[in-house]
């Protein structure tokens, strides 16, 4: 559940949009004046404020100014008459989050409450990692027990007492933004503004004056002056996700931005100063890009001054059934039900798993197995089909169980070992036929169900039956 706050003298306004966000995620308060909001915020905590500009008595911006005194992380959105706009941008330059122009777009206003909603949760929902997680309390954590991660671990409270800038790399799912969210919150910015951007998700063209802001006329379509989240996220924090997806401009000014705390508006040559600190994070291969000229080298050695590499889930495996855990306690507490236990077999199937989404995978797999559970432990076929492996190898209790290694590439490897040591061994015929063999002993000689196990067709086992000269009472159905 948000809390939203509406300043709005007019009272047609506060009707319209109490209708608009009734809901039951959303529980919404009013205040016909700032002076009122400003007694409101203390016993209310909202989680964003959405305000008019032009009001009798104390101003918007006025009322914004205090409350960005008493709470730099409380979330304004500003809803500004047509004219106003200036006074929009003075209040971006404030820190306001957003302006809305009215009359409202409906979709577009439910859109950027949406998006401030979830910047404000990321803002002060408090990531703790491993050192800090002693208490059961704890809202959201970094879960991992293997030195790797203590490493890691270690890292983090390095480099938030410092206001140094942070590459985080790591593949997709490994936990980047959680790093990121921990790195501020024990930082000494804490109390400041977090505001991530996500540079793969904007398109190029408009991601510089994202970052940096605009003058007005400085391209088609640049109608008004706009503030850019630099100078909007002053004293904060900005966290630069998908950092390898930026053009050689941008990449140009964020490395002035690091080196000299001054960048200009996207068309503007007035030197602005920016004291923000910079999380950066990447799934690409930043050195490779480095080598492939797409990525600046001084950028990049800017920004690796402190490197965390977080591993894959794969090399971590023996954190898995603590994030089990992890994951179905906070299934329960959502669902606000009892836990649910994973069956052993299950456990083990999670352990050999080689995560190529890594810990959202595995955080994912384990929601689902949550509802699909129907008693109070989860079973294999509560699992998606590509973690137990229906059809590979790995799947088959016993053979994996086997052998030193999980899924089916390692057995493949290990099988060609053996090739290697024996080349009269004819590896490929000879596990085809103790497979066939297999698997007609297992359904004692039903055809059916026999290539219905080795993924084949009835044809295909017909003909290996031949094949392999593999006399056996056959017993069609
Ligand atoms: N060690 C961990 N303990 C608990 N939860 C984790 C851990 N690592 C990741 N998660 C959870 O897994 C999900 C993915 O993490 P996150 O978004 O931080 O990954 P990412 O590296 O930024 O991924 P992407 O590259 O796809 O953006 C999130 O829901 C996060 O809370
Ligand atoms: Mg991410």
């Amino acid at each position: 559940m948000s809390k939203l706050l509406l300043i709005d003298d007019d009272e047609d306004v506060r009707y319209s949009i109490q209708r608009i966000f009734n809901s039951p995620e959303i529980e919404l308060a009013t205040a016909a004046s700032g002076e009122e909001g400003l007694k409101v915020i203390p016993k209310f905590k909202p989680d964003l404020v959405l305000m008019d500009v032009r009001m009798t008595g104390m101003t918007g911006l006025e009322t914004l100014r205090r409350i960005r005194q008493n709470d730099p992380k409380l979330l304004v959105i500003l809803m500004t008459a047509y004219g106003t706009t200036q006074t929009a941008i003075e209040a971006m330059k404030l820190g306001a989050y957003d302006y809305l122009l009215k009359p409202f777009d409906i979709p577009k206003l439910k859109e950027i409450v949406a998006n401030a909603l979830k910047a404000a949760r990321d803002m002060r929902q408090v990531v703790s990692y491993e050192p800090m997680m002693e208490s059961e309390d704890y809202e959201l954590g970094i879960v991992g027990r293997c030195a790797i991660m203590q490493e890691v671990f270690k890292l983090i409270g390095q480099v938030a007492a410092s206001d140094a800038t942070a590459l985080i790399t790591g593949e997709s799912g490994t936990g980047k933004e959680l790093v990121a969210r921990a790195i501020y919150h024990h930082s000494n910015r804490a109390e400041q503004p977090f505001l991530a951007v996500n540079c793969a998700a904007i398109p190029e063209q408009l991601l510089e004056s994202e970052l940096f802001g605009h003058e007005k006329g400085s391209f088609t379509g640049a109608t008004a002056q706009r503030i850019g989240k630099f100078e909007q996220c002053n004293r904060g924090t900005i966290f630069l996700d998908e950092i390898g997806d930026m053009t050689p401009t941008t990449q140009t000014k964020i490395l002035r931005v690091l080196q000299s705390g001054t960048f200009e508006r996207v068309g503007g040559n007035q030197p602005l100063m920016a004291d923000v600190r910079v999380i950066a994070a990447t799934n690409k291969p930043l050195e490779a890009a480095v080598a492939a000229r797409q990525f600046r080298e001084d950028l990049f050695y800017r920004l690796n001054v402190v490197r965390i590499q977080i591993p894959p889930l794969r090399d971590r495996r023996e954190d898995i059934p603590l994030l089990v855990n992890y994951f179905l306690k906070k299934q329960a507490r959502d669902h606000e039900r009892h836990p649910k236990s994973v069956a052993a077999s299950v456990l083990k199937t999670l352990e050999k798993y080689h995560w190529p989404g890594n810990v959202r995978e595995l955080e994912n797999a384990i929601r689902r197995a949550y509802v699909l559970a129907k008693s109070d432990a989860i079973l294999l076929a509560d699992l998606p089909p590509e973690i137990t492996g229906a059809g590979s190898l790995a799947a088959i209790p016993g053979v994996a169980g086997e052998t030193a290694s999980s899924d089916a590439a390692a057995l493949a490897r290990q099988l060609f070992q053996w090739a290697k040591r024996d080349p009269k061994l004819k590896i490929i015929p000879a596990v085809e036929r103790e497979l066939v063999i297999q698997a007609l002993k297992e359904t004692h000689d039903n055809q059916v169900h026999a290539a219905k196990l080795l993924g084949i067709t009835r044809a295909t086992l017909r003909k290996r039956i031949e094949k392999f000269g593999i006399q056996r009472e056959l017993n069609v159905k």
